[in-house]
């Protein structure tokens, strides 16, 4: 949200900016007012005491909660989906009927109410499978078992309950972005994020510890098949279902031997992805984010990227993603920032009598930019070392694929 912010900010339509609840990072670029973002009439009794003109929403938390539709019933332009159309993210058994209606590329599954349900699934996927309990989970909710024996303990830390059993898919992960009004579905930009929370990419899983926009794994030819196979298809399921969608759709994809799949889809910018993404975005971004809130996408010039290179490395607690330690103090971001092309977006700070603290599992974004890949996860790693955080560790291998591959 701190990066969103930061660029619809810098928007020439944006004339102010109002953010909440927002952060310290986020106090930067708008004012922040302490109401809770899940709370769909504190919010749109915000947006109408302040006469607002488009409201962003940010996180999945307000579109499950179905924020965008009271807006929306209130008469305020809104970017981001209806609670029916964030079920795309927030059910992912939902999604996986969907693919499997509308002949979209994806996992094979089966979903499953009970522990001994998804032992007799189990039993027909062999391993590797991969389990996912059915909600939203913060990217923490499924385990990739390479063993039967792994599989069933993750069946068994579950419990009873919706998951889905899944196929496991091979190939690299690449992640789309695409700006969807109904219909109409157009390609804004690819990324590629690090998951797990060691180096190497070990360990368990993440929200995501560094991104990097864009991906060139996901070549043009491959973009336009996943947004032919995928991303189109699903668009229209969702119109023709009476549940149009509306907002950014983050499709996560294998690119496997036979194509793109799907492994699932988020309903908003990610994170780390968002961070990445929008230090590249050409023109006025605020006034395209309205044009997709007022259904005028097919009547817009399609969305431009810089020809330039953007990467995050994500400054987390010790004890992410189990236990983060909380009120570390951090120091010496503004120095980081006089690194060329670098700005430090924050997560889980907060404001204390003695400075900066840490207030969450990740805490900052720190994002560079440079003409080439190599510059500018450089200059990131630069900005990462000038930072004071006692309490924070990061990966220092965001990005070896690329590396590798220019290698
Ligand atoms: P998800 O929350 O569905 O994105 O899953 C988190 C991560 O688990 C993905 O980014 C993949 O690395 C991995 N994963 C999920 N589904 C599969 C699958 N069917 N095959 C292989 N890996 C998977
Ligand atoms: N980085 C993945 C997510 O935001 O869900």
């Amino acid at each position: 949200e701190d990066a969103l912010a930061w660029r619809l900010r810098q928007s020439p339509s944006c004339g102010e900016l109002i953010a909440a609840p927002g952060n310290p990072g986020i106090a930067r670029w708008a004012r922040c007012v302490a109401v809770d973002p899940v709370d769909a009439a504190a919010v749109t009794d915000l947006a109408r005491k302040q006469g607002i003109d488009l409201v962003v929403i940010g996180p999945e938390a307000p579109l499950v909660a179905g924020v965008g539709d009271a807006l929306r019933e209130a008469g305020f332009a809104v970017f981001g989906p209806s609670a029916a159309a964030a079920r795309l993210e927030g059910s992912k058994g939902f999604t996986k009927d969907l693919c499997r209606a509308n002949g979209i590329p994806t996992a094979d599954y089966e979903r499953v109410e009970t522990m001994a349900e998804a032992r007799a699934a189990l039993a027909r996927f062999g391993a590797p499978v991969v389990i996912k309990a059915d909600g939203l989970a913060a990217g923490k909710g499924v385990t990739v078992a390479m063993s039967l024996a792994e599989a069933e303990d993750a069946i068994t830390a579950a419990g009873d309950g919706p998951m889905v059993i899944e196929e496991f898919l091979e190939g690299e992960e690449a992640s789309l972005f695409a700006l969807v009004d109904g219909e109409t579905a157009v390609a804004l930009a690819s990324a590629q994020d690090h998951k797990r929370v060691g180096e190497g990419d070990t360990g368990p899983n993440t929200g995501g510890m560094g991104a990097y926009c864009p991906a060139p794994v996901l070549t043009p030819e491959l973009e336009a098949r996943a947004m032919d196979a995928i991303v189109r298809p699903t668009a229209r399921a969702m119109v023709e279902a009476g549940t149009p969608f509306s907002g950014v759709l983050y499709a996560g994809l294998m690119l496997t031997a036979d194509g793109p799949r799907l492994i699932e889809y988020n309903v908003r910018f990610g994170d780390p992805e968002c961070e990445a993404i929008m230090p590249l975005i050409d023109g006025d971004f605020a006034a395209l984010l309205m044009n997709v809130a007022t259904g005028r996408l097919a009547q817009t010039e399609a969305p431009r990227l810089l020809d330039k290179h953007a990467v995050t490395v994500v400054v987390a607690a010790r004890g992410y993603p189990g236990r983060p330690a909380s009120g570390g103090t951090i120091r010496a971001i503004e120095s980081a920032e006089t690194v060329p092309g670098v700005t430090v977006f924050h997560a889980g700070t907060a404001s204390s009598s003695t400075g900066l603290i840490a207030s969450g599992g990740r805490v900052l974004a720190v994002t560079a930019v440079a003409e080439s890949f190599a510059n500018a996860r450089a200059r990131a790693y630069r900005a990462v070392d000038t930072i004071d955080f006692a309490d924070g560790f990061h990966r220092r291998d965001i990005g070896w694929r690329e590396l590798e591959r220019a290698s």
